[in-house]
């Protein structure tokens, strides 16, 4: 048993970057997309209203570098990326994998985009 302060049991991290007017790349907040833009403060807003604020902590991060697919957040443990979010598909996220401990996989990165990854060890210098 141990009393210190507990550790979050998920970090979720919601990519913020959004590409200036005119940049043909794609980017997860887009100007033209209301919605894109109010997702990080609606997973906030439906953590904190399900009390689970206390231990799970949202993180605004930059590109994750799978703009093509955004909006897109990593939930962390796990390596799961979830990718063309909206407020529904988060509100889905949050009851059936971080309450209910489901990945919700119709809305995970496709395999081809999200290959194993390469141990550091196997490039380091
Ligand atoms: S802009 Fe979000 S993954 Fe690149």
């Amino acid at each position: 048993m141990t009393n210190g302060v507990p550790q979050p049991a998920f970090y979720i991290f919601k990519c913020q970057q959004s590409a200036p007017p005119g940049m043909p790349k794609p980017s997860c907040v887009r100007q033209d997309d209301p919605e894109s833009q109010q997702l990080f403060q609606h997973l906030g807003q439906q953590l904190m209203m399900k009390g689970l604020i206390q231990t799970v902590m949202p993180i605004q991060t930059g590109c994750l570098g799978r703009c093509q697919l955004g909006p897109v957040m990593l939930v962390e443990p796990g390596h799961t990326m979830y990718v063309g979010l909206t407020k529904a598909k988060i509100d889905r996220i949050i009851d059936e994998h971080i309450i209910g401990g489901n990945i919700v996989e119709e809305y995970v990165v496709p395999e081809e985009m999200w290959g194993e990854p390469i141990a550091p060890a196997a490039v380091a210098q």
